[in-house]
């Protein structure tokens, strides 16, 4: 959506007052501040004038539809059935595909698939199975009933056996594939295939892909075990100054050549000194390493506690694939104990798919709002809702940090209220005012 207001935030940011935007975009002065005070609107042929003169992009002025206005946006059982398609693979019927709940605030892209393969073995060389070429979203799989998960790690195909309860993360570009395992009860597996991305993100993708693939391989730092990724790490802070570890020796008396020769890890005073000396956040020089690429978790090894505590049992949440490198998506089943209406609000500072999994109805109050999920119904929660389930039923939640996490979260929390505010309003589209 276009907005006037932003046309306001690429002057202030490029420093040009009305008068030298209009020189710059050959319009008049006149036509400049109709736009700013929303008298005319913004057309197309000055932002495509804007964007060949300014080093700025045409992302810069649109801004986001708020599509979850009331803090929620539900996709019922019935819209979803809408959305059914059949996915082949080899000229037959593999995947039932349906949506679920999507928003345009938030990075999932939640499938509910059915398994049409019927595998009579548990073989990952079996023929039938058809597997993909990976993708590059991330992705938490919950699954329902027997299915079979394969995957290629390492150059071998696997296979896992999973159950309803079961759950698994696979990173971008593995290659994976479903399947319903031969059953007496003749049902075929399903899963909610929850994709998204992460830092990662578009924006991002726009920006390697300018940068192109032999520069954006050079930012790559080595995260292979501990030791080698801590000093990559490091190196590549010393790079990024230009300081020389000889410099820093000079400088400091610690001869880090001598201690990486000795493949061991400073110890905490040096690494102290270190992120004094080069202006850094302690934290930073601790990178993360031996990052999963698959991980499986069965039901029955989930770790899990009543919420709010042992006394007070209105929530069981069950941990599902949790993994460190991604600290801000977890994945959680939800058992909801209370009938009745309780006030174990939940306040959650990360943007929350929910997906109804029971045969149940359950009823939600968010941020004051009344409403229910019925079985198969999906739910997308803004971040910092306060809400609570009641009714008893079965959930299954993934949270995302989005952007504001990590980094951004930092960097947001050092803005006074203030100016956060001034912030938000200034980048506000003219219709919202
Ligand atoms: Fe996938």
């Amino acid at each position: 959506m276009v907005s006037n207001i932003k046309l306001r935030k690429v002057l202030n940011d490029l420093k040009r007052r009305p008068e030298d935007a209009a020189k710059d975009l050959k319009i008049s002065v006149t036509k400049i501040n109709n736009i700013l005070s929303n008298k005319s609107k913004l057309d197309f042929k000055t932002i495509s004038r804007a964007v060949k003169i300014w080093p700025i992009n045409y992302g810069d002025f649109f801004s986001f539809y708020d599509d979850a206005k009331l803090g929620f946006k539900i996709m019922r059982h019935n819209e979803s059935e809408k959305s059914k398609r059949i996915m082949k693979r080899g000229g037959k019927p593999y995947y039932l595909y349906k949506d679920t709940v999507m928003s345009k605030l938030s990075p999932f892209r939640p499938e509910l698939i059915t398994e049409l393969e019927v595998v009579a073995n548990d073989s990952p060389k079996n023929s039938k199975v058809r597997f993909n070429n990976g993708h590059f979203l991330h992705q938490f799989t919950y699954f329902i009933g027997p299915v079979n998960f394969y995957y290629i790690e390492k150059n071998r195909k696997k296979v896992a056996k999973m159950n309803t309860g079961d759950s698994m993360y696979i990173s971008p570009y593995v290659c994976h594939s479903f399947t319903t395992r031969k059953n007496k009860k003749k049902l075929l597996g399903k899963i909610l295939a929850l994709t998204y991305s992460d830092k990662l993100d578009n924006e991002t993708l726009n920006e390697i892909t300018a940068l192109g693939f032999n520069i954006t391989k050079k930012y790559k730092i080595n995260l292979k075990d501990h030791k080698t990724a801590f000093w990559s790490n490091i190196e590549n802070f010393f790079k990024n100054s230009s300081i020389t570890f000889k410099e820093f020796k000079r400088n400091t008396s610690i001869d880090l050549d001598k201690i990486k020769k000795s493949k061991k890890i400073p110890s905490e005073k040096i690494i102290k000194k270190i992120s004094h000396n080069l202006k850094l956040n302690y934290r930073d020089l601790f990178p993360p390493n031996n990052t999963l690429e698959v991980k499986i978790q069965k039901y029955s090894n989930c770790k899990n506690w009543f919420y709010p505590s042992m006394k007070k049992k209105d929530y069981l949440f069950k941990e599902l694939t949790n993994i460190p490198q991604l600290p801000f998506s977890r994945g959680y089943e939800l058992t909801l104990l209370n009938e009745k209406k309780h006030k174990s609000f939940l306040d959650v500072p990360s943007h929350q798919y929910i997906y109804n999994l029971g045969t149940t109805k359950i009823n939600f109050i968010i941020n004051g709002k009344k409403g229910y999920l019925n079985p198969s119904d999906s739910i997308y929660i803004k971040p910092n809702n306060k809400h609570i389930f009641y009714k008893k039923g079965k959930l299954l939640i993934l949270r995302l940090g989005g952007r504001i996490s990590g980094d951004s979260l930092y960097q947001l929390s050092m803005i006074s209220e203030k100016n956060l505010k001034k912030t938000i309003d200034d980048n506000r589209p003219w219709f919202n005012k």
